[in-house]
């Protein structure tokens, strides 16, 4: 079945459920689906019960679509997402996006937590992210383009919203919360990067490194979306330290700066619902 035929299916399942268009989608990431709880009187779709949705496997992601209120905003928010490394193509990683696309979503905010990079970061740190690298050898629009859904060659010279960006960082500013600003990376995983690895990342201009976003940026910015990206700096990659990585330690911090991310999120959100 093309994609274009089960993205309908999706949607159609979904707008029989649903009785308000959301304007925003969230991508919630790793620890930080909490974001979802807060959303009012919530209409909640398991991803295993929408048809052509993949269905996700990684502790600390709960798998569903939440529909509702968010401070002022109708939002669909994404409390689990996909990952590469799960072994999905990019295109399943990616169909949420689309989904969201045909739904009537016009703008994405997108979450996760990511290693740091830059010298200056401190793990509990929140960024900006201003660009991103695409490190995954693979790209979520190789194959077929359907014109209807956005360009061939999509242009992506600014693929993160300058002026959602902005208010991020003025919401953060009003809030006193620490906002670093920076370019993401995205590297296949599950592996954490060698040492090498990161000096790489660095010289190459990355800022901190992920194992996601950057496919639903590309799919989003083809559909025409706005997108506000913010990783979580949960640890410092490997060999800033003279210590291990682990997942433990990710989700550990995430759930200390969980508090602040959700005041930044829902302030932002607040902003741009007053614009
Ligand atoms: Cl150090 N690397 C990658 N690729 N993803 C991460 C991470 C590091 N820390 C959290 N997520």
């Amino acid at each position: 079945m093309s994609i274009q035929q089960q993205t309908k299916e999706a949607v159609q399942y979904i707008q029989s459920n649903i009785s308000v268009v959301p304007s925003t989608g969230l991508v919630l990431g790793s620890g930080l689906g909490v974001l979802a709880d807060e959303i009012k009187s919530p209409v909640v779709l398991k991803y295993e019960d929408i048809p052509g949705f993949p269905v996700s496997t990684v502790e600390g992601h709960a798998g569903q679509l939440v529909f509702g209120e968010l401070e002022g905003m109708q939002v669909a928010a994404m409390q689990g997402r996909f990952h590469y490394y799960e072994g999905y193509s990019l295109q399943e990683v990616t169909f949420p996006i689309r989904v969201m696309n045909a739904l009537g979503v016009k703008r994405l905010l997108v979450t996760n937590a990511a290693g740091g990079v830059n010298h200056d970061f401190e793990p509990g740190d929140l960024m900006i992210i201003d660009d991103h690298i695409n490190w995954l050898g693979a790209n979520p629009l190789i194959g077929e383009n359907d014109a209807e859904l956005g360009p061939r060659f999509p242009d992506m010279s600014s693929a993160y919203s300058k002026g959602l960006a902005k208010i991020a960082d003025e919401a953060a500013l009003s809030l006193n919360i620490r906002i670093q600003r920076g370019t993401y990376m995205a590297n296949t995983g599950p592996a954490y990067e060698t040492p090498a690895e990161v000096r790489m990342a660095r010289v190459l201009g990355a800022d901190a490194v992920g194992m996601s976003t950057v496919p639903e940026v590309i799919v989003a910015v083809h559909g025409g979306m706005e997108v506000l990206g913010i990783s979580c700096i949960s640890n410092l990659a490997a060999g800033i330290l003279d210590q291990p990585l682990s997942h433990d330690e990710v989700m550990d911090t995430t759930s200390k700066v969980q508090e602040d991310f959700l005041r930044l999120m829902k302030e932002t959100l607040r902003r741009i619902a007053r614009e």
